[in-house]
């Protein structure tokens, strides 16, 4: 059995201020270094390993974070459940801010960021990524929101843009029409990174502001932090359910793919 892991994205202050340094070696990976320290918390009674994905200070942008070596970290500290926390905007009628989502799918238009731990790889693998987010996490979150009574959305497919500024309204309107619901920064390449090492990975995300041009006027900061300081609660309630289940998840990810190796 493993542990749990959490990335906390912006916010979530509770989690990324306290709580003691894991293990300071498990900083510095291959990959180099972590976006912060991880650090061990107890929370509902269970050890959990957080990360601060912008860094303790949040002064790491979604271009600029080291993503592989952030989930090479998490392995390395044997976690094998990782609950990833966002912030996004929304982008469909369901999505509005304050709404909290459970996504189960991925758009995928971040550019020149490393993306993979098979470069330069033998043999040639593939990971499959039909289904990116790990389902038998998801519907544990599903479940432990209605445990919380805390109202999400079951699904939302995540689309993952290049940052950081926020998009047009014309690149809103192009992500509605290939099927995105919400949109963020950080969710690629974490979620196939954390694939490729086998690690069970789900999100829980919260709208902070209406994408682009689907709201009144332009998107404000002042606007993200309300919403963002209504939210934090409920998804820190999310959390406390979901973390003392999580450790006896039994979870099943797809094999590796390795053409002409077998
Ligand atoms: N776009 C991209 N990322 C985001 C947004 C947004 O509107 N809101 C929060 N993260």
């Amino acid at each position: 059995m493993g542990n749990i892991g959490v990335i906390v994205g912006s916010g979530l202050s509770r989690l990324q201020s306290s709580g003691e340094d894991y293990s300071p070696n498990i900083d510095i990976t291959p990959y180099g270094p972590t976006s912060a320290s991880l650090r061990q918390h107890e929370l509902a009674g269970k050890h959990i390993v957080v990360l601060a994905r912008h860094g303790q200070k949040h002064s790491i942008a979604p271009h600029e974070i080291n993503y592989r070596a952030n989930v090479w970290a998490l392995k390395t500290a044997d976690v094998n459940i990782v609950i990833s926390l966002f912030t996004v905007g929304g982008i469909g009628n369901r999505y509005g801010p304050g709404v909290i989502v459970i996504p189960d799918q991925i758009l995928d238009y971040t550019q020149n960021r490393e993306h993979t731990f098979f470069q330069d790889h033998e043999p040639v693998t593939h990971i499959d990524f039909t289904y990116p987010f790990c389902e038998a996490l998801r519907e544990l979150l599903i479940h432990s929101s209605a445990e919380a009574n805390v109202d999400v959305v079951k699904n939302g497919t995540y689309a993952a843009t290049q940052g950081p500024r926020l998009e047009t309204s014309a690149e809103v309107s192009k992500l509605a029409r290939d099927g995105a619901d919400i949109v963020g920064m950080t969710g690629m390449p974490e979620a196939a990174l954390a694939r490729e090492l086998g690690l069970c990975y789900a999100s829980i995300a919260l709208v902070v502001n209406h994408a682009a041009g689907r709201g009144q006027g332009v998107v404000t900061g002042s606007e993200i932090e309300n919403v963002y300081a209504q939210g934090a609660d409920r998804l820190f309630n999310i959390l406390v359910a979901a973390v003392p289940k999580a450790e006896q998840l039994g979870f099943e990810l797809p094999d590796p793919i390795r053409p002409g190796s077998g």
